[in-house]
């Protein structure tokens, strides 16, 4: 267990107006993305189906966020997903990405319109090129809950993900999320990657405009 103060309840008093400013390594995740080259193997009855994808991320900071004494500075974040011969969506998915600059906790809170959320949890420092996270069915801290479908059907037994910031300003994930499919002896490593390159700059958090 993690040392916490005895005081659960008193908020840092230094906190900064201005969220892009504090993000840590998550600053190069802020703005609007885009990358038409992602690849996804996923479970289909006959077997893994692998599909070419285009994706497009917004991630924008939000007002600074504490838990008592733990401090949060974050973007929000909303990815859509389709594949290059239909509109409609592929994939879905909203969430935020936290930084707590006082221990190099670096979170991903992440939920999926099929009944599916997940917190993953990783350690970085302020100038990382690589981001490690992961989320693990069962625990209650930094875990995965579904639909009780999910559960029978897909049970999703841990997810990881892997972001690496490139050299150009561009950045690239690998995303292994495995699935126990129903009849199915092994399970299934249902992998997503792709590369983003900005296409807007982000807009800065509310807070951060009121303070001036
Ligand atoms: C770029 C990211 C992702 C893409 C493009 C993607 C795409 C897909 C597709 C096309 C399917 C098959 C759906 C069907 O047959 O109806 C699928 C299945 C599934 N995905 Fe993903 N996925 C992504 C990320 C994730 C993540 C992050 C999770 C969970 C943490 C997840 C959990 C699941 C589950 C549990 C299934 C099986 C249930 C089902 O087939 O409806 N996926 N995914």
């Amino acid at each position: 267990m993690a040392k916490f103060p005895d005081d659960i309840f008193t908020e840092p008093r230094d906190v900064d107006s201005n969220t892009l400013a504090n993000l840590g390594p998550l600053r190069r995740l802020a703005g609007i993305w885009e990358g038409d080259r992602g690849v996804d193997v996923n479970p289909k009855a006959d077997g893994p189906e692998r599909r070419v994808y285009r994706e497009r991320i917004e991630m924008q900071p939000i007002d600074p966020q504490a838990n008592g004494p733990q401090l949060f500075y974050g973007l929000r974040y909303h990815i859509h997903i389709n594949t290059p011969d239909e509109a409609i969506t592929f994939h879905d998915q909203i969430g935020y990405w936290l930084w707590e600059p006082a221990t190099g906790l670096v979170l991903q809170s992440l939920a999926i319109p099929r009944g599916q959320v997940a917190i993953a949890a990783g350690q970085a420092s302020a100038d990382a090129t690589t981001l490690r996270l992961s989320a693990t069915r069962g625990q209650t801290e930094y875990g995965i809950c579904s639909t009780t479908f999910l559960e029978y059907a897909f049970r999703t037994d841990s997810y990881a993900i892997e972001v690496t910031f490139n050299p150009d300003g561009s950045w690239s994930y690998v995303s292994d999320t495995m699935l126990a499919v129903r009849g199915q002896a092994d399970v299934f490593q249902h992998r997503d990657r792709n590369t983003l390159f900005k296409i807007a700059e982000p807009q800065p958090n509310p807070l951060a405009l009121i303070a001036g």
